[in-house]
């Protein structure tokens, strides 16, 4: 399958079978990783450059750890450090950067800006996180959960927390490419894209994948083989907090929920605000994978890097 020079702004930009090739390439890097393979030769020479609008602990280190095992070489620019911060434009940026690198993975504050880049770069742009969605985590944590349980197909994920989370809607996307079952306990007014979640109902069709909505967490989280929240408060919604966690405080993910679900997994994007969604409990608990679920963000991101960067 050639996905060589491609954009990863959105899965929803993905066919079903391009989707599993990743995942299933990252569990491929992962076992050549354990195995001692050398896999420098796979990009000798390149350059990925890691453009960051907002803070980062594991999408910075992953990414610059892949790019090295794989023989790259990376470069982290922070957004305030470049002319951006000047009012250069991002046309002009990504027209700049392409003459010098050979992938970039941006962060962003608001997505038009990641789509932006792609727009105007001739080398492949992936989406790092933007407000709207988190493609690479949802790569990351569905090679986590075929790991775990050795399937995708029929799985099901029950997400206890911000219907309307950047991690969620790009879980939807990846999880109705896969035929895993969705159940979203939010709030009603807490709701996932729009957009993504019409793409994602129309592919679920074909993969017998669905996608379903509860306020009730017990009934959400009970026979699920994946327990997944993310913070109530994501990285720019500081204003919200109050309300956020008002309406969010009785979908935290407690040893008490997770009576309701024995023989699930706890995942978790990370960073956890402990005490808040999550509790110590069931982040350290024997149910929790949070630690593997970051280590793939590496290995699935080798798979990304040397499947699209020329
Ligand atoms: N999960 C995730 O993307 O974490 P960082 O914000 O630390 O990159
Ligand atoms: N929803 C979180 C995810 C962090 C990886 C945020 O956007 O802050």
């Amino acid at each position: 399958m050639r996905l060589k020079g491609r954009h990863l702004i959105e899965l929803t930009d993905y066919s079903p079978e391009e989707v599993r090739f990743i995942v299933e390439t990252g569990l491929e890097m992962k076992r050549r990783f354990y195995a001692g393979e050398r896999i420098v030769e796979v990009l000798p020479g390149r350059t990925i450059a890691l453009v960051f609008e907002k803070p980062s602990t594991r999408t910075r280190v992953s990414f610059e750890v892949a790019a090295r095992q794989l023989g790259a070489s990376s470069l982290y620019l922070g957004w305030n450090d470049l002319q951006l911060a000047r009012g250069e434009t991002l046309a002009d940026t990504a027209r700049t950067l392409s003459r010098y690198v050979d992938g970039i993975v941006a962060r962003v504050k608001e997505h038009w800006k990641v789509v932006e880049l792609a727009k105007y770069s001739s080398v492949p742009v992936i989406n790092g996180l933007s407000d709207l969605s988190h493609p690479v985590q949802a790569l990351g944590d569905m090679m986590t959960i075929l790991e775990k349980k050795g399937r995708l197909a029929g799985i099901r994920l029950a997400f206890v927390g911000d219907g309307s989370d950047n991690v969620l809607n790009s879980l939807i996307a990846a999880a109705s490419r896969l035929g895993v079952h969705v159940i979203v306990a939010s709030p009603r007014q807490l709701r996932p894209d729009e957009e993504i979640l019409k793409n994602a109902l129309e592919v679920a069709k074909e993969s017998g994948a669905t996608i379903e909505f509860t306020e009730d967490p017990r009934e959400a989280v009970s026979g699920a083989d994946v327990v997944y929240t993310d913070v109530w408060v994501s990285m720019g919604q500081e204003a919200l907090r109050e309300e956020k966690v008002r309406l969010l405080s009785p979908y935290q993910v407690n040893s008490k929920l997770m009576e309701a679900a024995p023989k699930a997994i706890f995942m978790h994007c990370l960073p956890a605000k402990r005490g808040e969604e999550v509790t110590d409990e069931v982040i350290d608990g024997p149910q929790s994978v949070v630690w593997d679920q970051a280590e793939n963000r590496l290995h699935v991101q080798k798979a990304v890097l040397a499947l699209l960067v020329p």
